[in-house]
Parts: structure tokens; C-alpha cells; sequence
């Protein structure tokens, strides 16, 4: 376990044979509420492997939530796809007995691999389930592309993305949006899928050019804008990175954070993901909270107004934006906490 990553309040180990189930649940933090993240399905070359990627998930929740402002915590799901899946809706119920058993403390959510008509089956089960009614990728994709152009803008001063070309690894729900965001924008848009197809499509529609999924990393740009796989910024990606600002959707981008230090050193500008990525948990809550759809767009689009005043005090102190966004979630939880502890104190008097 990366030593980056604090230890997590609750971990869940879940099994059912019968339903080919293997999952893992990670619950990081509950000081601001309960634990809501998605629930991601995917292969994993090893059990230590999808424990390891739903803690540092789970992790990067509790500071997207804190930083968004948001009375949630911090968890993620991942199920283990170790083959054809046999039964969909089986797998499903069976995941919802665990989040069931949990009694509200973890609230799934969608995530790579998984779908809006999933979520409304582990809700037939689990006491509370977001992103059951609407898939939130659209304001994913809007809080990601506001917070593309505050960087933008703290780079070149300029206003809106007219000829800056932003390469987006991955075209599915939040890639796809975003590329057309980019483009109905002024932008230039080069795309990358392992499902090239996928990719050839999104480009087709934007006016874009699709290069291979190996090479959009390293491919020259303004912008790369990782929207698939955790950890695409490496020891290997960071030499031969074609883009000087790296702004995404996708969760966990740096395979260890020391890499954000890297960049820097480098004058690559790299935008957290979870300052970046909350238009999703911004719509949960306003789904929750009742907020009209005009509150909703302007609250996904302060994550553009938070980066850039990341991004400034970041400047003018000489640090990452890492740093300085991870600081702020943490002082937002610190706060919380010694919140809870006068309450508990006052109440033991
Ligand atoms: P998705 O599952 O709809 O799309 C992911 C796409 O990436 C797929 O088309 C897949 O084929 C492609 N892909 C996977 N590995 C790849 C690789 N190595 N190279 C190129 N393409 C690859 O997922 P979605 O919803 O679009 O999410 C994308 C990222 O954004 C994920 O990391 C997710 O955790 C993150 N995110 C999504 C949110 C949402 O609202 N959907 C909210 C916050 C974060």
C-alpha cells in the first residue's frame, strides 16, 4: 500500500459463489457524511490489486467531496470481473446484499463499468444508492471542461478554448461529453480508445483525429485530458508527456503523488483530479438536495472558479496544485472534526 494513502475507517471484503461475486468495498472517511463513491467493474490481476485501487479511490473521494463542499465522505467500490459475467442482474442484487449489510454508510455511485439500470438494482437492495435515475457523466464532463479552461486561462490569459488542442484519452460517458464541450468551444479534439471504434466515432462527430491508445499521452497538444484508467501518469508516461497542462476526469492519474512534484519541476501544469472530476458527486447531491437545474449548472461550474484560485495561490507560493487543493480538503475535515469533538464535549458536561 502506497504510504500516501492514510488508512481506511472500514474495508469489506465480499463473496458469493453462487452469484460469481467478488468485490471489495473501501469506506476512507465518514466525518462529513456517508461514504459515497461509485462502484468501478473491471479486471484486476490480483485480489491485493482492486484492494489496493478502492482504498486509493476511496481516499480521493474523501478530498473530492471535502473540497466540492459536500456533506458526503469518502468510499469506492470495486467487483472483481474475473470473467464473462453470468448474470448481470444476480451480481447486482448479490453486491447490494453487502452495501445492504453496511446500513447506509457506504452510498454507491457509477464508475467505470458500471451503468445507471446497475444502480437501480443494487437499490433494490441497498438502504440508499446515487446515480440511479440520471448518469451525472454530462456534469462530470462540464466541471472538467470549466476547470480545462481555468487552467487554460492561468497559462495563456485566454477566455474560452479557441485553438487549443486537447488530446482525451478515453471516449466513453465522460470523454465523449467532454470532446464535445471541447469542440463546441473552439477547441481541437484528438481522441484515444482501447475501443477504437468508440474513439473513431467521437472524433467523427467533433471533427477530430484519433491516434492510437498507447500514444495519446505523448502525442503533442496543449492540453491531455486523461478520461479512462487510474495511474496514467508514471515514471514512464512523465518522460515522454506531449502536453504542458494535464487536466482530466479520470481518478487517481498519478501512480504515486511525489509524480505531482515531478511535473512541476518539469513546468507541466497538473490539475488534481478530484478538484477537477465533482461535477458527478455535485449532482448526486443536488439530485438529494432538490436544487433546481440552473443551481445544479452553477454550482458544477464553480470547480472552473476553484481552479483557478487553486491554481493562483499555488502560483504564488511556489507549490503544486496538489499541495494546495489537498490542503484545503484536509482543513475542511480538520475543521469538521474539531466541530464534532466540541459537540461531543459540550455533551458529556
Ligand atoms: P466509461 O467506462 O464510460 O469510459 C471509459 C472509457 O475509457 C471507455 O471507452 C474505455 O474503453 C476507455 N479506456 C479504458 N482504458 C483505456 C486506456 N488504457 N486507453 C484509452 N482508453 C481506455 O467511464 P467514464 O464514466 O467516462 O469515466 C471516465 C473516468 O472518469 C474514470 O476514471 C472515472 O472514474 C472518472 N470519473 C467519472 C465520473 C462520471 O460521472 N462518470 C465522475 C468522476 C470521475
Amino acid at each position: 500500500m502506497n504510504s500516501d494513502f492514510p488508512g481506511t475507517e472500514q474495508l469489506v471484503l465480499c463473496e458469493d459463489r453462487d452469484a460469481g461475486l467478488r468485490a471489495v468495498i473501501a469506506i476512507d472517511d465518514t466525518t462529513l457524511g456517508p461514504a459515497v463513491g461509485g462502484i468501478r467493474l473491471k479486471a484486476y490481476p490480483s485480489s491485493g490489486a482492486a484492494i489496493e485501487e478502492a482504498r486509493r479511490l476511496a481516499a480521493a473521494m474523501t478530498l473530492k467531496n471535502a473540497l466540492a463542499e459536500l456533506p458526503f465522505g469518502g468510499g469506492k467500490a470495486v467487483i472483481l470481473q474475473d470473467g464473462p459475467i453470468r448474470d448481470r442482474t444476480t451480481l447486482m442484487l448479490a453486491f447490494g446484499e453487502f452495501v445492504a449489510r453496511l446500513g447506509g454508510t457506504y452510498v454507491p455511485g457509477a464508475d467505470m463499468g458500471t451503468t445507471v439500470d446497475d444502480l437501480a438494482i443494487v437499490g433494490q437492495i441497498a438502504p440508499d444508492v446515487a446515480c440511479d435515475e440520471e448518469d451525472p457523466a454530462p456534469w462530470t464532463s462540464l466541471g472538467v471542461w470549466s476547470g480545462i479552461r481555468a487552467a487554460v486561462a492561468h497559462v495563456h490569459g485566454s477566455a474560452t478554448l479557441a485553438g487549443t488542442t486537447v488530446a482525451i484519452q478515453g471516449t466513453g460517458n465522460v470523454g465523449a461529453d467532454l470532446a464535445r464541450r471541447v469542440a463546441a468551444d473552439g477547441g481541437h479534439v484528438i481522441v484515444a480508445d482501447i475501443d477504437e471504434a468508440r474513439a473513431a466515432r467521437v472524433a467523427a462527430e467533433v471533427g477530430g483525429r484519433v491516434v492510437a491508445a498507447d500514444a495519446i499521452a505523448s502525442t503533442p497538444a496543449d492540453v491531455f485530458a486523461p478520461c479512462a484508467a487510474a495511474r496514467v501518469i508514471n515514471e514512464a508516461t512523465l518522460e515522454r508527456l506531449g502536453s504542458p497542462i494535464v487536466a482530466g476526469a479520470a481518478n487517481d492519474v498519478l501512480a504515486d503523488t511525489a509524480l505531482a512534484d515531478a511535473l512541476h519541476a518539469r513546468g507541466v501544469l497538473y490539475v488534481p483530479d478530484f478538484l477537477l472530476n465533482a461535477g458527478g458527486v455535485v449532482h448526486i447531491h443536488a439530485l438529494r438536495a432538490g436544487w433546481s437545474r440552473d443551481q445544479l449548472d452553477a454550482a458544477v461550474r464553480r470547480i472552473g472558479d476553484r481552479t483557478a484560485a487553486i491554481l493562483a495561490a499555488a502560483r504564488s507560493a511556489r507549490g503544486t496544485p496538489l499541495a494546495h487543493a489537498t490542503g484545503r480538503a484536509q482543513a475542511v475535515l480538520a475543521t469538521a472534526r474539531s466541530g464534532q469533538r466540541d459537540v461531543a464535549g459540550t455533551a458529556r458536561v
